[in-house]
Formats: C-alpha cells, sequence, structure tokens
C-alpha cells in the first residue's frame, strides 16, 4: 500500500450542536471547537471531522442545507469556520467538513425557484415526476418513513424525489449542471482551508432509471420497499464518483471518506485502493448486523461473536487494498459501549476493551465526541422526548406492528440517534458544563458519576487516560508502522467470545488478545511474550505461555515469533 499523510493519524469526529457552546443558546457552535482543539491535540488527535454547521432548517439536524456556502448563524459565521481552521494549522491539524450531496433542504434557493417554476430549469436540478394513475411516480420508501414521493404544491400530479425527509429533496446528479455547481462548491471550501470532506450518503445519488413507474416487491404492509434497494439496483455511479475526485479531491491532494453502506468486497480497490475514489470509506460491518426492512422492532441486536466475525470480515476484505476507516459509532448510532457490551457487563474495563478492539485493528481510527469518555446511551421515557426524526418513525412503525407504547420505546432507546446526541459531558458543573443556557437536547445524567472530562483528565486510570495512551502507542514510532500497516490475521477465531489478532510487520509480531465476556479464561499462545505493551488491568497474569484473562481483559503484546 503507498502511504499516505493521514495513514498513522488519529481522527475526531464532531457533531457541533451537542459540543460546546460558548454562547450560552444551548446549541454547540464553531467557537467552541476551536476553544477545545487544546483538549483534542493533547489527546493525540489530528484531524478533525465537523459534522454539517452550514445554513439549515435543521429539519435532520442540518444534513439538509438551504446554502452550502454559508455557515447557519446558530453555529457561527464563517470567519469562526476560517478561524478554526487556522488555529488547526497552527497544531497541526486537518479539519474536513461534511459533504452532504445526494440532497439538499427544500428551503435551499433553486428547490424554491423550482417550487415555482416546476417544469423550468431549476426544476432540473432535482427529480419532478408526474405520478401514475394518481399515485406516487413509484413505490419506494423514504429512509425516514412515509412515501420517497412528495406532490408538489399547486400541482395536480407532479412529485418531487426525496430518499430521506420530504425536506431533503434528492439533488438530480444526471443533470451535468447540478455536478458542476456541487464540484465548485467543494472547491471553494478546499481552497479556503478546508483538509477533505467526510461524504454522506454518497451511495444514493445513482438512482436506477427511469423512475416513473419503477416499483419492486413491497417489502413491509404498506406496499413500499426501502430505497436501500434501489442502491443495490442502480448501476454506474462509478462515473459520477470518479468525475468528483478528478474534479476536487485529487488535484487539491485532500482527504476524503465515504458513507459507503453495503460496500460489495469486490469493489474495495475501486472506492479506495491506488486511485479510489475516496480516501477511505467506513467500515459499516459491524453496524450493518441484524438490520431488518421491516423496522428496527424486527432487528437483533449484535452479539459479541457477531462483533467479532464482522470485524475479521471487514478487515480480510480491506487487506491491503485499502486503508478503511474505523469507528464503534457515530451521530447516527447508539453508543457503542452501550451497543456491543452486554449492559450488565459495562465497566470502564469493559470500555477499555472495546476501544483497544477499534484502535489496534488496521485502518484509520474515528473517534466519536464522548467516545474517550466512555459516554453511554440515554434511554428516554416518551416519544415526546425524542429529537431524531428516524427514531420518531421507527417508534410509529413498531406501534403500527402491535407493539406497546413501552415496547416500542423500548426498541427505540437501543437505536435511537439522539443516543450519541446528547451534550458532551465536560465536567461536574449544571448541564455538563456543555452550555450556560438551556441545552437543545437532554444532558446524560451520569455526567455526575465521573462520566466528564474534567473528572478522567485528573484519573490515571479514567477510560480517557487510557485511550490517551491507545492513541500514543499507535503514534510510538517503534510500533507505529506494524500497527498501521502489519498484516492483520485472527489466531484462535473459533473460540466464542474471544477477540485475538496478530498485527505482523517487518521482524515485528503484535498479539492483540481481548476477553468478551465476564468470566475468566486461559489461553495457551504460540509463541512466548517479549513485552506488554498495553493492558486495561493492573496486572496480566501468565504462566509461560499460558496466560489468564479476567474478564473484558485487553492486551496488546509484542511476541518473541
Ligand atoms: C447520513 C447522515 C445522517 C443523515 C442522512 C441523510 O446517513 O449521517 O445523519 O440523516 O445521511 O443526510
Amino acid at each position: 500500500m503507498e502511504k499516505k499523510w493521514w495513514h498513522g493519524k488519529v481522527a475526531y469526529q464532531i457533531y457541533p450542536k451537542s459540543f460546546y457552546d460558548t454562547t450560552g443558546n444551548g446549541i454547540g457552535d464553531i467557537k467552541g471547537v476551536t476553544k477545545k482543539l487544546d483538549y483534542l491535540k493533547d489527546m493525540g488527535i489530528d484531524l478533525i471531522w465537523i459534522s454539517p454547521c452550514f445554513v439549515s432548517p435543521l429539519a435532520d439536524e442540518g444534513y439538509d442545507i438551504a446554502d452550502y456556502y454559508k455557515l447557519d448563524p446558530r453555529f457561527g459565521t464563517n470567519e469562526d469556520m476560517f478561524e478554526l481552521f487556522a488555529e488547526a494549522k497552527k497544531r497541526g491539524m486537518y479539519v474536513i467538513l461534511d459533504l452532504v450531496v445526494n440532497h439538499c433542504s427544500d428551503e435551499h434557493e433553486e428547490f424554491q425557484k423550482a417550487l415555482k417554476d416546476p417544469y423550468g430549469p431549476s426544476a432540473k436540478h432535482f427529480y419532478f415526476e408526474k405520478g401514475v394513475d394518481g399515485h406516487e411516480p413509484n413505490n419506494w420508501r423514504s429512509c425516514f418513513g412515509g412515501s420517497a414521493w412528495t406532490k408538489v404544491p399547486g400541482t395536480e400530479d407532479l412529485y418531487y424525489l426525496h430518499i430521506f425527509h420530504r425536506k431533503q429533496p434528492d439533488l438530480n446528479w444526471e443533470n451535468p449542471e447540478t455536478r458542476e455547481r456541487i464540484y465548485k462548491m467543494i472547491n471553494w471550501w478546499l481552497d479556503r482551508g478546508a483538509a477533505g470532506f467526510r461524504i454522506d450518503a454518497i451511495m444514493n445519488i445513482k438512482k436506477d432509471l427511469p423512475l416513473r413507474g419503477n416499483n419492486y416487491p413491497a417489502d413491509r404492509d404498506d406496499g413500499m420497499v426501502t430505497s436501500a434497494t434501489m442502491i443495490h439496483k442502480a448501476k454506474g455511479i462509478g462515473v459520477f464518483l470518479g468525475e468528483m475526485r478528478d474534479k476536487t479531491f485529487k488535484p487539491h491532494g485532500s482527504f476524503s471518506v465515504g458513507e459507503v453502506f453495503d460496500a460489495d468486497p469486490n469493489q474495495i480497490n475501486e472506492f479506495i485502493g491506488e486511485n479510489g475514489y475516496f480516501s477511505s470509506m467506513f467500515d459499516f460491518n459491524e453496524t450493518n448486523i441484524g438490520k431488518d426492512n421491516r423496522g428496527w422492532y424486527a432487528r437483533k441486536q449484535c452479539t459479541p461473536d457477531q462483533y467479532r466475525d464482522a470485524v475479521y470480515a471487514a478487515q480480510k476484505n480491506a487487506g491491503d487494498v485499502g486503508m478503511m476507516s474505523i469507528i464503534i459509532e457515530n451521530h447516527d448510532e447508539p453508543r457503542g459501549v452501550s451497543y456491543y457490551i452486554p449492559a450488565e457487563d459495562l465497566s470502564d474495563t469493559s470500555k477499555k476493551f472495546l476501544a483497544t478492539m477499534q484502535f489496534m485493528q488496521k485502518g484509520f481510527p474515528f473517534i466519536y465526541q464522548g467516545q474517550e469518555i466512555g459516554m453511554e446511551d440515554c434511554p428516554v421515557k416518551s416519544v415526546d422526548e425524542i429529537d431524531d426524526i428516524s427514531a420518531i418513525d421507527e417508534y410509529h412503525v413498531a406501534r403500527k406492528a402491535g407493539l406497546t407504547d413501552e415496547e416500542a420505546i423500548k426498541v427505540v432507546n437501543i437505536y435511537s440517534r439522539d443516543n450519541a446526541r446528547t451534550p458532551v459531558q465536560w465536567d461536574e458543573s449544571e448541564n455538563a458544563g456543555f452550555t450556560t443556557g438551556k441545552p437543545w437536547l437532554h444532558v446524560n445524567p451520569n455526567y455526575k458519576k465521573g462520566i466528564n472530562v474534567a473528572a478522567q483528565e485528573k484519573d490515571p486510570d479514567s477510560v480517557l487516560s487510557y485511550y490517551k495512551k491507545l492513541i500514543a502507542l499507535r503514534k510510538n514510532p517503534e510500533y507505529q508502522d506494524t500497527l498501521v500497516y502489519g498484516a492483520f490475521e485472527p489466531l484462535l477465531a473459533d473460540e466464542s467470545r474471544l477477540m485475538a489478532f496478530w498485527r505482523r510487520g517487518k521482524g515485528q509480531n503484535l498479539l492483540v488478545l481481548g476477553n468478551f465476556r465476564r468470566e475468566e479464561r486461559t489461553i495457551e499462545l504460540p509463541a512466548d511474550i517479549r513485552k506488554v505493551l498495553l493492558n486495561n488491568l493492573p496486572e496480566l497474569s501468565a504462566d509461560g505461555r499460558k496466560v489468564t484473562l479476567q474478564g473484558y481483559q485487553a492486551v496488546v503484546l509484542e511476541m518473541a515469533e
């Protein structure tokens, strides 16, 4: 694999609305990110991804952009963003933005023009279609519920397509002028100091044409079908992605990471290989486990062995072809520690275990804000407390399927995106020090129980201190080459609830062990231990090649061979 400037680095995702509020309006802002840069730098973070902060009605919390060239005043000004770029640069850090170009907001000027003149040039930037026999043009379902088509107001029989919310009209990538405008906007930000982009919902940009009358077999009683089905059928996305790369990222030498769900293992090279469309893409293999087209209520939670198998499979698929980006959570997922670790086993030790498993994989690690202090899910009691549009929809889907209110809330609490969106817990003061005002979303009360930055900075055994050690190990020049580029080889893959894998580099053999259960276990190692590089517990009990791992113990060992 050809070495790239970002390969040995560590990334951090910021969801600005919940990061840090400097104005007291209850909403985090870009100045708040700048203010916390030293905290991130001290942890060892090199690159930060900022979720969308552009002008937006926030129907989908900023993933509905009304002006791509301007920050939403609630998050700050463009000058604040340029200041952040400059301050990051001073510290040798990079800032990437979020590229949301499958759709924009229905409040975008161009869409507003299109509504007024539905057969004119503005409408060509979107997908406007005539209905069929008084119905929507086809039976695709929106990701946030209901039909993916909404009637254009004032027309008899004309609809626009929105794979997501009705306030997120899809952009017509088939129109060369639309594409040119997108590239121009990307370059505008890259020219002003953005180091690259995380690319949102990118697999959705290619549609299975023609749209009108293109029905698929229904997957729910509503007669509709998830639009993910369309993504599998659509062919030829590579033409768009290659063009975007050549006209934007490539000439700038910038970093790009795609939100690519259901990646076909045979396409890794095309997507993130030598001349791939992106620098990297997220590994969602673990995230995808148990999904069900019927909805969250039918979903099966990922078990420890499934988690392990998904990690191993993803590692095998990427091999030496490209560098995947590795996460345990993001703003669309529940907190990794709450989801992957059985509730009765949740502790600092098991949180550190999961962190070790993430960081020792081959790939580019992204920490999601608050992950480094072990932030947990924040369950709600009633549907009125939910902000996430997808969780609200799934609540109603579950109710329609016959679940009681209590059962439906239980389901939603497992998967709700609000779990990851509660404000970052900075200290023990009111609202966890996130804001002096009223926080836009409830704060997890456990900030008073040690899950806050200030407390953990003082404690050498905290989850935060452990993350710092993990990052330091990844950057230690003695081991970095092996940890970044070394081969990943599973060991004892048939042992239930054990994660064990080699990272083998030039003349160096690192062994990562993680006991994914509460009970201790003894295993026989294939070689002698030379050195314990990291341990999430004070001791490792070893007798020659026999080691006994305590519940959720994780170690990184340098082995003799
Ligand atoms: C991506 C984003 C998610 C958003 C969706 C629509 O999946 O990560 O937050 O709701 O795209 O833009």
